[in-house]
């Protein structure tokens, strides 16, 4: 599996690496990286960090104990250049996809998402958009887009190694940037498969997310 973790953290403003962040007493990488150590499926972890944390990030996967991550790969200027560096080391026949600063991914999502991906190539978790989304130009409403056909993606995304190398490679050559790793897939005119996600599974983007984060660990009894 790779977890990208190479990113500035901008919108957490926080100062450091938002994945280095403490949570319940634990910085956030080591959370995410945790719920796999103790996943039997998971077979080894790419993490993918910048040039200037790798030191930081070995020390800290050390001092935890952590076992299962077998490679620390420079990361790029983009996620997506990020996650390809980690693709091209991969060894396994299925990849998951997941970012460093999604520590609320539960096992049976991730099992769920192997068994989708294994039969269909590609599969990611999404939760239906729980408010109206409206295409904004210059501070006037464009439009409203019908939400009924709305989600909203996650990692883990999961996919056959042959499929998602494929779709990083054509994206590279074509100049191509996606927000996530199946719109590459999409693009090569891949079905892609959703499975109902978890509206805990978020991602630390801003500094609200950390109030959200301590609330969900409050309600699994962590806080
Ligand atoms: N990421 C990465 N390489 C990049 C950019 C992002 O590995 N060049 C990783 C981040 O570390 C994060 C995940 O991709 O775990 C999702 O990205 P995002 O939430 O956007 O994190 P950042 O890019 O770090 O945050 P920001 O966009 O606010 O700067
Ligand atoms: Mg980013």
């Amino acid at each position: 599996m790779v977890i990208p973790a190479a990113g500035q953290g901008k919108r957490m403003k926080a100062g450091i690496n938002k994945q280095l962040l403490e949570l319940g007493g634990q910085p956030v990488i080591v959370r995410t990286l945790k719920i796999f150590e103790q996943d039997e499926w998971c077979e080894g972890i790419i993490v993918v960090v910048s040039e200037a944390e790798r030191e930081r990030f070995h020390e800290l996967f050390q001092a935890f104990q952590l076992k299962k991550v077998n490679a620390l790969v420079i990361g790029g200027a983009e996620r997506q250049h990020s996650v390809y560096n980690g693709l091209k080391v991969a060894s396994s026949e299925l990849v998951l996809i997941h970012d460093g600063a999604r520590p609320f991914v539960t096992m049976e999502k991730i099992h769920e998402l192997v068994n989708e991906a294994n039969e269909h190539g590609a599969a990611v978790p999404a939760v239906p958009m729980k408010d109206t989304v409206k295409r904004v130009q210059q501070g006037f409403v464009k439009e409203t887009v019908e939400r009924s056909s709305l989600w909203a993606v996650q990692t883990p995304q999961a996919f056959r190694v042959s499929l998602i190398l494929t779709a990083h490679e054509r994206a590279k050559q074509e100049g191509y940037i996606g927000t996530d790793d199946a719109s590459l897939v999409e693009r090569i005119g891949q079905k892609v498969k959703i499975i109902e996600g978890d509206y805990r599974n978020i991602k630390l983007t801003t500094p609200d997310d950390l109030l959200f984060a301590e609330a969900i660990l409050l309600s699994k009894g962590e806080r």
